[in-house]
Parts: structure tokens; sequence; C-alpha cells
């Protein structure tokens, strides 16, 4: 009997140290951020004003002012990785990299994999022509090519309304701009500040429809069960108490 006991103690300790490493999960990313000394972050640097190529060269914008709060507060250093759009939620899900910050939305699809923060910003999908274009809405882009960047929710929402004659769909922003200038598009379906920002890059050339398509949210993308989200919400709380999320677009927007 007594040996039976024991037996049992043993077996419920091993069971118990077994749920204290579950609990734990892979353990804190937070401290692994410390050790390494850098915060790393994937984005789509094609995106002004949330992430865009500054002048003297590297990635800036609001979202890399954002992470390098979060950076700030972690007391580490900012490294950014630039990389297709559609890659990001599969790298940062995989561990490539410990925020997804590209003007991403909050979608479903996307939670199946990564762990959202509280929202930054609002957003919304509008439609980027060509000036005097006379598309102004959704049922206007019946029988046109239009142009999105690949795995983005303007590309949802295009194949979606499925009255384009085609969809055309880039690895990058900067190509669907492209391809817009050059005729070769009659549409892109995009975020708003983007596309303002954009048109006002061309300003006799590009504007942006009158009609919002979508109501979304940005937030950044964290990898599953990290505890690296509570130090980002609590950063993203603080920014947008102090107004400074705002501030933020307007620094990064064309004056
Ligand atoms: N908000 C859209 C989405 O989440 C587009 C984001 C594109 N971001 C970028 N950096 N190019 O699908």
């Amino acid at each position: 009997m007594k040996k039976w006991t024991r037996l049992l103690t043993a077996l419920m300790a091993a069971l118990l140290i077994c749920g204290m490493f579950a609990a734990c999960g892979k353990g804190s990313e937070v401290a692994e951020i410390k050790k390494s000394g850098k915060l790393v972050v994937l984005t789509s640097s094609d995106f002004p004003p949330f992430e865009y190529q500054g002048e003297e060269g590297g990635t800036i914008g609001v979202d890399m002012e954002i992470c390098q709060a979060i950076a700030d507060e972690l007391g580490v250093e900012l490294e950014v990785v630039d990389m297709d759009f559609a890659d990001i939620p599969a790298a940062v899900a995989a561990g490539k990299g410990h925020i997804a910050a590209a003007g991403m939305t909050v979608t479903e699809e996307r939670r199946q994999i990564m762990d959202f923060t509280e929202s930054y910003l609002p957003a919304a999908q509008y439609l980027l022509v060509p000036a005097g274009s006379g598309i102004k809405t959704a049922a206007d882009l019946e029988g046109k090519v239009v142009g999105v960047q690949v795995g983005t929710t303007g590309d949802h929402f295009a194949t979606q309304q499925g009255n384009a004659k085609s969809i055309e769909r880039y690895a990058t922003l900067t190509e669907a701009s492209a391809a817009l200038m050059s005729g070769k598009l009659d549409a892109v379906v995009v975020d708003e500040l983007p596309a303002r920002a954009i048109a006002a890059q061309n300003a006799d050339k590009l504007e942006v429809a009158g009609e919002k398509l979508t109501e979304e949210e940005y937030a950044l993308g964290i990898a599953k069960d990290s505890d690296l989200l509570k130090k980002a919400n609590k950063v993203i709380a603080e920014l947008k108490e102090e107004g400074k999320i705002d501030a933020f677009v307007s620094n990064h927007s064309m004056k």
C-alpha cells in the first residue's frame, strides 16, 4: 500500500511539473528580446505614411514610431526587416520577427495564426484612380481592370465585389501604383492614408474617389500567446492617451 501511495505521489508531482511547463509555453518572449537586445519588426515599406523609405535611407513611418516606443519601453534597439506584405503573417507566426507592423488590418483569418494588439487607428479601403476618371464607387468597377496588393484587405474587397473585368495582384503597392500611373489599371483598391499619400505625390495624375468602401482597424501582429502582447498594448494605450498616434500620422503625411 505504501508503495502505491509513493508511486501515486511521484506521478502527481510529475503531472504538476508538466503542467507548469505547459503554462509557461515557449517561455518569455520579452525576456528573449531583452537578452538579444533587439526588437525585430516585420514590415512592407511601400505604405506611406505607415512605413516608407526615408530620404536618408531606412524605413520610417507611423508604425515604426510605435515600434520604436515599444523598443524603448523594453530598453532595446529596433531592427526593421522588409518583406512582401503577403508573407508577413506567416513570418511573425513562425517567429521570424517579434512584431508585424505593416498597416495591418485585424481580420479573423489572420487571427487564426497570430494575436493582435489593441487597435491603434481606424482604417478604410478607398479607390485610387486616374484624375477625372469618373470612377467613384465600387459599382463603377464593373468591367474595369483593378489593381491590388496581393493578400491585403483591398485584394479581399475587390475579389468579393466580383464585378471587375480582371484583378491584377502585385507584391507591392509601389508596383500597383506604377501600373495605375502607366495606364495598365483603371483603379487600385487600397487603404485611405496610403491612397491619399500616393495621390498627393502625383497630384495632377491620381485622385482618391469619394466613398469609403470598408471599416477596418489597424493593429500590430504578434506570435500567439506571447508576453510581448501585454507590453505592446501598454505602449499603444499610452501613445493613444497622449495623442501621439495622431501626431505621428500628421508628421508622416505630406504638408
Ligand atoms: N490594411 C491592409 C491589410 O491589412 C493593407 C496593408 C498593406 N500594408 C503594407 N505595408 N503594404 O491587408
